[in-house]
């Protein structure tokens, strides 16, 4: 299917793949279900137990790709929680730019609270960077940051990333609330694709 029509809505870095197709095959699995299932658990124990005395948390799921983790690790904590989005897009002159800005806010009001941002991955680390400084600017208790995937190799800032899922390589990654040109968010699993194939 070709894609050319995502082209006027999508961020610059995803008009790198406007002159791609997407393929109608199912990308093949890097993360199974049953790992991520299993690791998503591992980390909802492990930040019950880090914040078993701090009271209510406030979990920011950075829309869109982080909907599907939120809601699957929000689910498996064993604490209070409150759940908030935040939205932003990256612009300028194509992916490597690293500019960012913001397209919607917090709704609640997170001054004094213990905040917890959701990333689906972090890739050069620009997006959680740019986050946690506008999170900051609302005067949170304190900020911690939980990514599923992680792709180290790339990393141009220098940003704190308290809880990770799974640590993997330069790959276009798609599933469980990631895209290619907005298709196959809602694959069960962690897949691979190959722009172009
Ligand atoms: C992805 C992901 C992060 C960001 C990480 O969002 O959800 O927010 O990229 O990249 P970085 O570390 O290089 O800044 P994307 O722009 O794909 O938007 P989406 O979540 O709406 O798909």
């Amino acid at each position: 299917m070709a894609i050319e029509r995502f082209t006027n809505v999508l961020p610059y870095r995803k008009q790198l793949a406007r002159k791609q197709y997407v393929s109608d095959a199912l990308p093949p699995v890097l993360i199974s279900e049953d790992d991520i299932r299993r690791r998503v658990s591992e980390l909802a124990e492990q930040i019950s137990n880090d914040y078993a005395d701090h009271g209510d948390i406030v979990l920011i799921g950075v829309l869109k790709g982080a909907f599907v983790f939120l809601a699957d690790l929000s689910r498996r904590l064993t604490i209070p929680r409150t759940i908030e989005f935040i939205a932003v897009s990256s612009y300028g002159a194509g992916s490597e730019s690293g500019a960012v800005r913001l397209v919607m806010d917090v709704r609640g009001n997170i001054e004094g609270q213990h905040v917890l941002v959701v990333e689906d991955i972090v890739d050069t680390g620009h997006t959680l960077s740019y986050l946690i400084g506008i999170l900051k600017s609302h005067g949170p208790a304190s900020i911690r940051t939980c990514t599923l995937l992680h792709k180290a190799e790339r990393a141009e800032v220098d940003v704190d990333i308290d809880y990770v899922g799974f640590r993997i390589g330069d790959e276009w990654v798609v599933g469980y609330g990631l895209d290619y040109a907005e298709q196959n968010r809602t694959l069960p699993y962690i897949g691979i694709v190959h722009p172009g194939d």
